[in-house]
């Protein structure tokens, strides 16, 4: 076979080299790089159907360090975070250390089922006058849906999940009328992405029966608002106070001083969408580093996120921060973060579940604590040094360091 004819999965490591270098302007170190990487991988099938990859090459070699100490809910344990940002993990760690002394974070869901999962299923061709008739025969049929769905999800059903319910609703939209039957499925220890988006595709055909409507949209949804988490946490007055010598400069903040400067960009966040999403990439920038490291779609949580801070109000920060009565500083952060414990790429790759073991959690609901943990304390650190010594004296320098440090190791 022409080598050119073969689909890149098909080609062995010395053909996906070649076929990179003849396509791409490569420069003569990056070509080397690759070489090297390439040459070190066993077999090119390892990596496509164990570990999840698709049209692999070769593994990325980004470093996964740990916020070493972190308490939530009484337990300590320690957070892996993957990020291209070395001063998040700095900045994640301080910001856990500042709540020891006042118990840690205080992890709860707003909601009483952490495992639902919204899945959607969206109909058209149905006319104005029978929109009303076809919501209510989805509704009669409930029992008979449900059935079909969990019959699609054994293992699901099997390990205590299921749907939980089905509503229907009309929106207007500018392609005609269209009616949306929603429903919660209780995913158990998945994220259920998959599970949920295979329930809507076999309830479709049956939902298109009983209200002669055209079944074209069956997904999840990624607004998981059943899996919002509450996380508070005090924050150590005198752990806030900052003396720094920057750049010739005396830098001396107290921790009184501090957190008056907090709670006004925290107040500045919900005056202004400008801010507020800045303020939120913050938070992101602890959680995602933690969910990337456990295996965890990072979108569908940056998704969520956003799409919660805008959820039935204008867009607005996930976290809120007052003074206490005794002079500490409170955080209040509240977010969808919708994980799982099994499946995907923790079944496959064995770094990831040695770091999901490192965390000791055991559902996804502990899983969802310690990740908005890490979000809480990686915000009020960036807040922190943007009240202290700012961004670019207090972020940039570790950054710069790193890279200092690479260069002359290579
Ligand atoms: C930088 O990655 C994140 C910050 O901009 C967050 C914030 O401004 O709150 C420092």
């Amino acid at each position: 076979m022409e080598f050119m004819e073969k689909k890149f999965r098909e080609m062995n490591k010395d053909e996906r080299l070649e076929y990179i270098i003849r396509k791409t302007n490569l420069s003569e170190d990056s070509i080397d790089v690759i070489r090297h990487a390439v040459a070190a991988e066993k077999t090119m099938d390892t990596a496509n159907d164990a570990l999840m990859g698709e049209n692999h090459i070769f593994f990325s070699k980004q470093s996964i360090g740990i916020a070493p100490k972190i308490i939530v809910n009484g337990i300590e344990t320690v957070a892996p975070m993957l990020t291209e940002e070395p001063s998040v993990i700095a900045a994640a760690s301080h910001g856990a250390k500042m709540t020891e002394k006042h118990g840690g974070f205080r992890v709860t869901n707003k909601f009483n089922n952490p495992h639902v999962t919204i899945g959607q299923i969206q109909l058209v061709g149905i006319k104005e006058e029978e929109a009303e008739s076809a919501m209510q025969r989805i509704l009669e049929h409930q029992d008979e849906l449900i059935a079909l769905a969990n019959k699609a999800s054994p293992s699901l059903v099997a390990s205590g999940g299921g749907i939980l319910e089905i509503n229907a609703k009309k929106k207007n939209t500018r392609t005609g009328i269209q009616i949306i039957v929603d429903f919660r499925a209780d995913c158990r220890d998945a994220m259920g992405a998959n599970a949920v988006s295979k329930m809507a595709e076999a309830m479709a055909p049956e939902i298109e029966r009983i209200t002669n409507g055209n079944a074209v949209g069956r997904i999840l949804s990624n607004l998981a608002v059943d899996r919002v988490v509450i996380c508070e946490a005090v924050f150590d007055k005198d752990m806030l106070a900052l003396k720094k010598h920057i750049n010739g400069k005396d830098i001396e903040i107290s921790g009184e001083e501090m957190i008056d400067r907090i709670v006004s960009l925290s107040a500045w966040a919900e005056a202004d969408q400008f801010r507020a999403t800045t303020h939120n990439k913050g938070i992101m920038n602890g959680i995602t580093a933690v969910a990337m490291a456990l295996g965890q779609d990072t979108r569908a949580i940056e998704a969520a996120a956003h799409s919660y801070a805008a959820y039935g109000r204008d867009y607005s920060p996930l976290s809120y921060f007052e003074r206490t009565k005794d002079g500490n500083l409170f955080g209040r952060l509240e977010v969808p973060i919708p994980v799982g414990i099994i499946g995907g790429i923790i079944k496959t790759n064995k770094t990831v579940k040695a770091c999901v073991e490192m965390t000791k959690c055991k559902s996804p609901a502990e899983l969802a604590a310690l990740i908005a943990a890490v979000g809480l304390a990686q915000n009020v650190s960036a807040l922190r040094m943007l009240a202290g010594e700012g961004i670019t004296s207090g972020h940039l320098p570790l950054h710069n360091l790193m890279r200092k440090s690479a260069e002359e190791k290579r």
